[in-house]
């Protein structure tokens, strides 16, 4: 019975286009085939990739009541590397970024949110640098461009010359798309703050974002403060 009424609601979203999937997020116009089998391609593999069945020796460093944050270092098993490491390619993919070999992987520190489904909803990838250049004011994206086209443009002036001084450097900040605005990202840069460095409390002035999104943009801004 269930599956009829889907395919009711199915056939009504139908007339306007797009739909989103609400297990893996994707945003499809079901109208198409071409989209609808790009979506069968996607979905499995993306709901896999994020399916975290736990691991014998997990580096718990946060626990709250809708998830926790594990902790994933260059010297973990080799199963571990790799579930930051697809994780990391999804981020990766969404983000547009071409590479994705990390400037510095022996060093790289990355956090996974885990959400009481068990699944990877969140990751954050943080490398120890020296120096930042802070970002400034961003000019609003006019409504006529395209966010790649705005991102293309505006990326190389947004830092200011002057350097500051930076302990930690977010390279990723990711999370699912149906799991935004719940302070996941947020939670995440807590944890880092406690546990970059051990011993130590960052303070939000030594974490520096590099090449932000507008959507990193945002959030960071508003979570810096500024
Ligand atoms: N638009 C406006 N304000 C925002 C947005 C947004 N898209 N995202 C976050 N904020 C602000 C809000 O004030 C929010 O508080 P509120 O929900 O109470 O209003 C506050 O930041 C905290 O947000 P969180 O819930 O902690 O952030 P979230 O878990 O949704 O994750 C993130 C934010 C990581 C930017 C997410 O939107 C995302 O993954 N986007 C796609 C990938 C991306 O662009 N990542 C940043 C790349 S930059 C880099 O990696 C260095
Ligand atoms: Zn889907």
């Amino acid at each position: 019975k269930q599956h009829e009424d889907q395919l009711i609601i199915d056939a009504g979203q139908k007339q306007f286009g797009a739909t989103t999937c609400s297990s893996c997020g994707m945003l499809y116009s079901a109208d198409s085939p071409d989209d609808n089998f790009q979506h069968t391609q996607f979905h499995q593999r993306f709901l896999d990739t994020i399916k975290f069945v736990g691991w014998k020796k997990e580096r718990v460093v946060a626990e709250f009541w809708d998830g926790k944050i594990i902790l994933v270092l260059p010297e973990d098993p080799k199963y571990a590397i790799k579930k930051a490491e697809d994780v990391r390619h999804i981020a990766d993919s969404e983000l547009g970024f071409q590479q994705v070999s990390l400037s510095s992987p022996s060093a790289a520190k990355t956090y996974l949110f885990i959400n009481s489904d068990k699944m990877v909803v969140g990751c954050l990838v943080a490398e120890s640098i020296r120096q930042a250049f802070r970002v400034l004011e961003q000019p609003v994206k006019p409504k006529d461009m395209t966010k790649e086209d705005f991102m293309e443009h505006h990326r190389a002036w947004c830092c200011s010359t002057e350097p500051k001084k930076a302990i930690c450097g977010v390279s990723r900040i990711w999370v699912f798309s149906l799991m935004r605005r719940k302070g996941i990202a947020t939670r995440l840069l807590d944890t880092v703050r406690n546990s970059f460095m051990y011993g130590s409390h960052l303070t939000k002035e030594e974490i520096a974002f590099s090449d932000p999104t507008p959507d990193g943009k945002l959030f960071a801004t508003k979570y810096c403060g500024t």
